[in-house]
């Protein structure tokens, strides 16, 4: 059936005093591919983010941070109100600057937790999100150069800069060969380059990271709308009762 017949049997259904929705055919016919083209869109997202699932074996964010927000993270030291304050502000301003964050500090100091809490606020809103560590990354990738793999390394590589905020966990942990630090700063710059945000979390100062993964970078996640926050208090995992 074209779109005119389709038009002139809603108009002959309709009940007397109902404006139609559309007024021609060409516009029924406009708004018929527009639904096809959200609705393939909503598929193409649907199916990097199972491709990703399989390959990561999970959803976006870890168990274990799951349960991460902005209302369960206390903030008593003045650094914490700072970083909850601007954390929140970050993901109500998502998408509308391609500046990322990156949390730097010690272990234990929440890096995860208020990471986890703009992925969760972001989750809630329909946006794709991936918290990953970098070393569980590059065994991911190192999979993909396998005989056999499902994915290849273009695939896991275009998957990554697709999904709406990435965050890379654990920058640093580990000294990476050259062709680790190759591919991290591939998928910062590609993501950087069609303006996708990237959270960072290291333990690594401004120096050492700048050393890793070059001043551009450095340069360009911190710009447009992006931030550097110092987690310098101490590791919040003493008052954790158990
Ligand atoms: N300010 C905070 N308020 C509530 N829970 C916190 C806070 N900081 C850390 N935590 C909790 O302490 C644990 C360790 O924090 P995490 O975010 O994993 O630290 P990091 O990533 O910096 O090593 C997590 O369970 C986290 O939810
Ligand atoms: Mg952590």
């Amino acid at each position: 059936m074209s779109a005119f017949d389709v038009l002139k049997r809603l108009r002959a259904v309709m009940p007397e005093g109902v404006t139609p929705k559309f007024e021609t055919a060409a516009d029924l016919m406009a708004w018929h591919q527009e639904q096809g083209r959200v609705t393939a869109e909503r598929i193409a997202e649907q199916n990097r983010l199972t491709r990703l699932q399989g390959v990561l074996g999970r959803s976006g964010i870890q168990e274990l941070h799951r349960t991460c927000t902005f209302q369960n993270y206390n903030a008593d030291l003045a650094g914490q109100q700072h970083a909850l304050a601007k954390s929140k502000a970050w993901a109500a301003k998502f998408g509308s600057g391609f500046g990322g964050f990156i949390f730097s500090g010690g272990c234990g100091t929440g890096k995860n937790h208020l990471a986890a809490a703009i992925g969760n606020a972001l989750l809630n809103v329909g946006k794709s999100v991936l918290v990953v560590t970098v070393p569980d990354l590059m065994m991911r990738f190192r999979e993909t150069y396998q005989d056999g793999s499902r994915l290849t390394e273009a695939d896991l590589m275009n998957d990554l800069c697709n999904v709406d905020l990435l965050v890379l966990d654990d920058i640093g942990v580990q000294r990476g060969n050259v062709n680790e630090n190759v591919v991290l700063f591939q998928i910062v710059d590609r993501r950087l380059s069609n303006k996708k945000p990237v959270g960072m979390l290291t333990n690594l100062d401004s120096a050492a990271l700048t050393e890793l993964l070059g001043p551009r970078i450095m340069d360009r996640m911190t710009m447009d709308g992006g931030m550097w926050i110092n987690f310098d208090w101490p590791s919040y995992r003493r008052n954790v009762k158990s």
